[in-house]
């Protein structure tokens, strides 16, 4: 089959690989023009492992365009289009709407527009309307994307499900038929009304980040008592009621995914007149996490342990004066999205508590420069710790399991490495002499 789809995003570019590898025909297109000339010369506009090699083995089964129009011979016209915060919360339709109108005009009825970005609960009823009564319109549904960036290749073909929403009866059909394309993956399926659908994908997140929330929560919990919440999360794990997964010790969630999502619900609920007090108190989680972390690393340097509220510390920043070496700003590893990264939410609290930061990351530098431009950043760990009182782990990249500590050690200033992710070598770190903690473990 020949398939168009718009957005050569993180989505898009998995996605159209995923079908090429299937046997069928991609055409993505894209507004962004250096985009599109930099995947036609071979340039990746992010960084996903094996999606390079996988566009360079596709050949001539994908190709890139900035023509916006679908060709004639496609069934399915993917919308894979980003559904960044907007004006009126998160999840904002603006450009799943620009990219819809379009194919609304130029697709027949035997065709599909499939929406596979992310939509709020809104947003089946704003695809209907901009769809009109229109007899020979094409057909509607949705087809949201569970990947997780790192994996994205895998998830793709090996998800845990693929999930079809139709908006109205007559797009029923369509639905069942854009499963079709997803023939040779062996997988449940799911087929239901697309604002059904739209819950689904909005309850998975909310729900991966409410245990994240939880086992970060349960962290703070075994440091206050001296338990080992890694043990405690593979005690829980072995529940099947409750799964090992999302259940480590870290900074927070983060990603363009789980806390947009976490919000989203909780003021999709609160615009519906809904008390949801689990889904609030998830988005504000990680906030109250961060600050926690900062506070307990201003204690660690034995500076005042006062929360980080610059108003509330009687105008004394807990961390004046200090300089902290941030190892990590994507928002986890095997990936250069910086998107709500817990890393640059902690660069910012560090700021805010008086102290300098040098960050550093073997592969977001770049794209973080983009967002935080004020924020220093060096190329190794080692040029991050120079001068540096603490060492603050934030990304678990494996190249920081073998850090050379004894490096480290004569480029700091002070002596702290304190570890969010539970990947630094602890004793090869105590060996050059310094002085290790990690969230959540004795
Ligand atoms: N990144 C993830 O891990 C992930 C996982 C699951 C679902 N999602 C959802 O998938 C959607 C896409 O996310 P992403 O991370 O790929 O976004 P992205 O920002 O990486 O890419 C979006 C692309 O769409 C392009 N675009 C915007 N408007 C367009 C238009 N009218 N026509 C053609 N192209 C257009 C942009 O130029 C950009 O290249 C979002 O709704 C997101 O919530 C993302």
């Amino acid at each position: 089959m020949h398939i168009f789809l718009l957005g050569a995003g993180h989505v898009g570019l998995v996605t159209a690989v995923g079908f090429a590898r299937l046997g069928h025909t991609v055409t993505v297109a894209d507004i962004d023009e250096p985009r599109i000339a930099g995947l036609r010369s071979g340039r990746m506009p992010l960084y996903e492992p094996g999606l390079e090699a996988a566009i360079a083995e596709a050949g001539d089964k994908l190709s890139f365009t900035t023509d916006l129009r679908p060709p004639d011979d496609v069934r399915h016209a993917f919308v894979a289009v980003n559904t960044p915060q907007g004006p009126d919360g998160p999840l904002s339709t603006e450009h799943v709407e620009v990219a819809v109108s379009g194919l609304l005009t130029s697709l027949r009825g035997d065709q599909a527009i499939v929406v596979r970005s992310t939509l709020p609960l809104s947003g089946p009823d704003t695809l209907e309307r901009l769809r009109g009564d229109r007899p020979d319109a094409p057909a509607i549904v949705t087809n949201p994307e569970f990947m997780r960036e790192g994996s994205a290749l895998r998830d793709f073909a090996q998800p845990g499900r693929i999930v079809a929403g139709w908006l109205a009866e007559r797009d029923k059909a369509a639905a069942e038929a854009m499963l079709e394309l997803y023939a040779g993956i062996d997988a449940q399926t799911l087929v239901a009304n697309a604002r059904t659908v739209a819950l689904v994908k909005l309850a998975s997140n909310g729900f991966l980040a409410l245990k994240v929330a939880y086992a970060n929560e349960l962290a703070r919990l075994a440091d206050a008592f001296g338990a080992d919440a890694q043990i405690v999360a593979d005690g829980m794990g072995m529940d099947q009621r409750i799964g090992r997964s999302f259940l480590d010790a870290g900074p927070g969630f983060g990603g363009s995914c789980l806390p947009e999502q976490a919000v989203a619900l909780s003021s999709l609920a609160g615009a519906a007149g809904v008390p949801a007090p689990v889904l609030d108190a998830v988005a504000v989680a990680n906030d109250a996490h961060q600050r926690a972390i900062v506070a307990r690393l201003a204690g660690l340097l034995d500076t005042d342990a006062v929360p980080v509220e610059p108003a509330a510390s009687g105008g004394r920043l807990p961390l004046a004066g200090r300089r902290i070496a941030l190892l990590g700003l994507a928002f986890k590893a095997n990936t250069d999205d910086v998107r709500e990264s817990p890393a640059l939410a902690l660069a910012a609290l560090l700021g805010e508590a008086g102290a300098t930061v040098v960050a550093t990351d073997p592969r977001a530098s770049e794209r973080a420069r983009r967002v935080a431009p004020d924020l220093a950043i060096a190329s190794t760990p080692e040029a991050a710790a120079a001068g540096a009182d603490a060492i603050l782990v934030a990304t678990e990249w494996a190249e920081y399991r073998s850090i050379d500590w004894a490096a480290c050690a004569r480029a700091l200033r002070g002596d702290l490495v304190f570890d969010l992710r539970g990947v630094v070598d602890r004793a090869a770190a105590e060996r050059a002499g310094l002085r290790t903690v990690a969230l959540g473990r004795p």
